[in-house]
């Protein structure tokens, strides 16, 4: 898609759709209705007295051959109540305007923008606009991607182009194609997503985007010891990647290192702990934190932040071949703590636990994991936020903010010590799950018996990663869910 700005009146612009937006409360004066002619208002107004026009959130009216306009339709989006809006809206509207023009076989279209549109408004609509030309068809003959936007045009009459809102655009447009590129990583089934295949996406994404890049195999794992990722991987015809990416700028401090450390379990079966088949085929979406990291080390190889920041990705399907680990296995982690199996179904905290002992080998001194770790995540809180963990309280409201400003919104759930005795072993030092209750607490806090002092935050992303209906401004499928947040926090870290 490309993105530009125009300055140009309304009524000339001769293009196949013009895009504007109102409030509920206002919907023939306020938004970007407020810009448009004298006379293509007038139309709009027998529109709201019918009442086809109300300006409700995500209302959309088409316009054929609009009055006033030199364009061919006009789109009118509504915004719902002028309180709650704020900038992360505007990217929704943005994007179901998109969604609903190019379903309709426009591929060039106009978003209307007034003279006080700001930097983060366009990043937002840029963001929103390019993340709502993403459908998850991808295997489809006749595909839906087949219609897409290829042309975004923000235009006004007051417009005043700058390099700041330029730049602005530029932003939104490389954080939303790395949240595709994530989303569409996600996307792939488990015989087109190996741990080999994967591997090889990392590689070529890196190489195109000057990042430092490694993959350790098989015997390299086991010579770092690595017996808890190894146990997940051995019941795998598929041998095991550990993947490593690193953005090191020679301009940054020292410190802090930040590791991003995703589950890259690109199918999980659950192992001798089998799955029961309802659903199973989801489960090709267990690497979507690793996809997560990939996203954001390569929106930040383009925006170039003065922070350092290594990648660490432990790919591996978790299968019940004959080699498999078993329930009851006890398995020395990386660390030296033991580990006891208690269900092989919860396999993704083990490959978390040696990935996170190695990003603190590698150096990091502050840790962000994000993993489909558990479905009790999307028992707390639905499909609508990801679960924060964490035990530093400044790093997880600094996740929490980032989230909040692009729209991944989270909510954080305890950590606490008397949880504790929920996953304790009788024969090793800790086991694997913890039993029904809290799931989602004692598997994060499994996780953070491997951080050390080191700050941590965990986002479990098991309800977030993936949407079962389409929106307004997004596909049904991936959501590309932390990639915004977690770019607008290293982007933002110390301003
Ligand atoms: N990958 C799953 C969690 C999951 C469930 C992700 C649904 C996305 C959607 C994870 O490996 C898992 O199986 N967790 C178990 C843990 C249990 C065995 C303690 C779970 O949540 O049931
Ligand atoms: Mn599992
Ligand atoms: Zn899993």
């Amino acid at each position: 898609m490309k993105i530009s700005l125009r300055k140009e009146t309304p009524a000339a612009l001769d293009l196949p759709a013009v895009a504007a937006w109102c409030f509920e409360d206002d919907p023939l004066a306020s938004g970007t209705v407020g810009l448009l002619p004298e006379e293509t208002r007038k139309l709009l107004a027998e529109l709201t007295e019918s009442g086809e026009l109300k300006g409700k959130a995500y209302e959309r009216t088409l316009v054929h051959r609009p009055a006033g306009l030199a364009a061919s339709k006009l789109l009118v989006t509504g915004a719902g109540k002028k309180e709650k809006f704020r900038p992360v809206h505007l990217g929704r509207l943005a994007g179901a305007a998109v969604r609903y023009l190019r379903a309709r076989g426009v591929r060039e279209m106009v978003w209307l923008a007034g003279d006080g549109t700001t930097t983060e408004q366009m990043q937002c609509l840029a963001e929103g606009a390019v993340m709502a030309d993403y459908d998850s068809d991808a295997y489809r003959t006749e595909r839906n991607g087949d219609f897409r936007i290829d042309s975004f045009i923000l235009a006004g009459e007051s417009l005043a182009v700058s390099d700041e809102l330029n730049a602005a655009l530029e932003r939104g447009q490389v954080i939303a194609e790395a949240a595709n590129f994530a989303r569409s990583l996600v996307n792939e089934p488990g015989n087109r997503m190996t741990p080999t295949i994967l591997a090889r996406k990392a590689r070529e994404m890196a190489s195109l985007a000057g990042l430092e890049y490694q993959e350790l195999g098989e015997d390299e794992i086991r010579s770092l010891k690595m017996e808890a990722f190894l146990a997940v991987a051995q019941g795998s015809e598929e041998p095991p990647r550990l993947l490593v990416l690193r953005y090191l700028p020679a301009d940054a401090p020292a410190s802090p290192v930040i590791g991003l450390v995703g589950k890259g379990i690109t199918f999980d079966s659950g192992g001798i702990s089998l799955k029961s088949a309802t659903d199973m085929h989801e489960m090709k979406t267990d690497m979507a934190g690793g996809a997560t990291m990939l996203g954001v080390m390569q929106a930040i190889s383009r925006i170039k932040p003065k922070v350092r920041v290594i990648a660490v990705i432990p790919a591996t399907e978790n299968m019940p071949g004959g080699k498999a680990y078993r329930p009851g296995d006890v398995i020395t982690s990386m660390s030296g703590k033991t580990i006891e199996v208690l269900n092989t179904d919860a396999e993704g905290r083990l490959a978390l636990a040696d990935s996170i002992s190695y990003a603190r080998q590698l150096g990091c001194n502050v840790l962000i994991d994000a993993a489909t770790l558990t479905a009790a995540v999307a028992v707390a809180l639905g499909k609508v936020m990801t679960g924060v963990f964490g035990r530093d309280q400044q790093w997880i409201d600094r996740v929490i903010s980032s989230g909040t400003q692009t729209g991944e919104k989270m909510w954080q759930l305890p950590v606490d010590d008397d949880y504790r005795d929920l996953y304790k072993s009788s024969i090793g030092d800790i086991a694997n799950t913890g039993g029904r209750y809290g799931g989602a607490i004692t598997a994060a806090m499994f996780v953070g018996e491997f951080v050390g002092d080191t700050p941590w935050v965990h986002l479990d992303i098991a309800g977030t990663a993936w949407s079962n209906d389409e929106k307004p401004w997004l596909a049904k499928g991936p959501t590309g869910v932390p990639v915004r947040t977690l770019v607008h926090l290293l982007t933002h870290l110390g301003g």
